[in-house]
């Protein structure tokens, strides 16, 4: 008999007719009662057993964590809980699950910290956390590129392997073929890397934009969607040295229209969640709620789950400048108490402690801020009027802070040929972006979304190595 997807089956709910069911045991209880999951779902189908008629040898296979078929009619459940189980005909075993190996894994149906969890990357997926998550990723992820297709935008593959420092902060990790032991040198002692691969150094990329730069500069709007590489060695809740972002670039655009689009299109993402994961967000906010019942207030957050994805569908963001930010900052309570590690100055970049303060004390709710000081940030963003600043914007959200980074561009070749000297970015390094200005040259914006953060937003989850399913951190790259 064809298989029946438990999904499927609990939506159409077809009382009377034969199935087959194919899964991994979550539970059996009372020698009566299998809950089974095959992943489509967060929800469990129930097969009742009639004991006495079944094969012991074969019920005795039946243990947590195995994968089975069971072949039965859908009847009306007598119990609460599900409106319809399946009345077990036969049962296949189709991998076996012996309980002294489970009972060591998260496999066992108990509470296990976010920690094992991680060590167990090979069983995380199977976890009703764990699926939860991971399904709302993949969805996330689809309605990215359906925004962008129902938009206009073509989703560009820019490359992965890269010769150029596209963000300058000289975070990146080497791409060689060269013996470390032995590589050939120069003859004043320094590697030559015109023997290796590619005949010059090359890293992997830490982000898509100067190559969608190119694409935007002609096909209109683009985005890229792909995984960046940074070796930051910052082991915190929010840093990953391999993730995904989406960098969409836009031309005959400005740092308004940048704004205007980042704010839609992460609106968007929160209403498709909504909408099309219901049941695993449901999961995912009970499960906050509870966990927040057990913490002190001050730790709790502010809105459940749900109203906090509400929250962003229906409000506004608040834009504000950077010299604005200063000066809430300068005025604030924490500032006048010295209660902040990092000084509140104009000039100096903003620490996470301030971003939070701004986000979830001041305006509680996601903040865009504009106008950075051209000091601290890339090279490739257009410089304002003032001389000082740039038309740069980071967006910052409750829980999260920057979940996005961007700008409008530096199109006026002379202005941008002056940036990069002043950065002693290498001519040989980036001729090929500095000659699109050359030939109509149009004010042009993007921005780049981190995927996991956003992911980490919808989930509510607070750890960026709990919504990826194999992170990579500084000295962890198992699995
Ligand atoms: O602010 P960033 O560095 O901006 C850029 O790379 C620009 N080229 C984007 C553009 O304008 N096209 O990074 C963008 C976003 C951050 O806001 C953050 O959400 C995420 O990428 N991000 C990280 N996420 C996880 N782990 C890391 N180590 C991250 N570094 C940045
Ligand atoms: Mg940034």
């Amino acid at each position: 008999m064809k298989r029946t997807e438990i999904k499927q089956l609990l939506t159409e709910e077809k009382v009377g007719e034969k199935v087959t069911i194919k899964g991994w045991v979550k539970a059996f209880r009372a020698n009566r009662f299998i809950q089974l999951n095959d992943g489509s779902t967060i929800n469990h189908i129930q097969c009742v057993v009639d004991f006495e008629s079944m094969d012991k040898a074969v019920l005795d296979r039946v243990t947590i964590g195995s994968a089975v078929s069971i072949s039965g009619a859908v009847v009306a459940s007598q119990g609460s809980g599900q409106s319809i189980e399946v009345e077990v005909e036969t049962i296949e075993i189709i991998g076996d699950a012996h309980p002294d190996e489970v009972s060591k894994t998260i496999l066992q149906p108990k509470k296990h910290s976010l920690e094992f969890l991680r060590e167990q990357a090979h069983l995380r997926f199977r976890t009703n956390l764990g699926g939860a998550v991971f399904r709302i990723r993949h969805a996330v992820s689809y309605a990215i590129h359906k925004y962008f297709n129902d938009n206009g935008y073509y989703y560009i593959h820019t490359p992965i392997i890269t010769g150029s420092d596209a963000e300058g902060a000289g975070e990146m990790f080497r791409v060689s073929t060269l013996d470390p032991k032995n590589p050939p040198l120069k003859e004043d002692g320094s590697v030559n890397w015109e023997e290796d691969f590619f005949g010059k150094e090359t890293n992997l990329t830490v982000s898509g934009q100067l190559e969608a730069e190119l694409a935007a500069l002609a096909l209109g709007k683009v985005y890229t969607f792909g995984p960046t590489f940074r070796a930051e060695n910052s082991n915190t809740a929010r840093h990953l040295a391999e993730f995904w972002m989406i960098e969409p670039e836009v031309a005959f655009a400005d740092i308004h229209d940048n704004m205007d689009l980042a704010e839609d299109f992460l609106s968007y993402i929160c209403k498709y969640v909504m909408e099309n994961n219901a049941e695993d967000l449901q999961f995912l906010h009970d499960r906050e709620v509870k966990e927040d019942s057990q913490k002190p207030q001050a730790e709790r957050n502010e809105m459940p789950l749900m109203d906090r994805l509400k929250f962003v569908v229906d409000n506004d963001f608040a834009r504000i400048t950077y010299t604005e930010a200063i000066e809430i900052l300068q005025n604030s309570k924490p500032y006048k108490k010295k209660k902040f590690k990092f000084p509140v100055e104009w000039g100096l970049d903003l620490q996470s402690e301030h971003e939070r303060f701004l986000v979830e004390k001041h305006f509680k709710k996601p903040v865009i801020i504009v106008d950075y000081p051209a000091s601290f940030k890339a090279f490739y963003m257009r410089l304002n009027e003032d001389g000082k600043t740039v038309a740069a914007m980071d967006i910052l959200f409750p829980g999260i802070g920057e979940i996005i980074g961007g700008s409008q561009r530096e199109e006026r070749y002379d202005v941008l040929k002056k940036k990069i000297d002043e950065f002693n970015i290498p001519q040989e390094e980036l001729w090929w972006y500095l000659e699109t200005r050359k030939f109509g040259t149009v004010p042009h914006a993007g921005f780049g979304l981190g995927f996991e953060r956003m992911v980490m937003f919808v989930t509510g989850m607070t750890n960026i190595r709990d919504v990826i399913p194999f992170p990579r951190t500084p000295k962890k790259a198992e699995f």
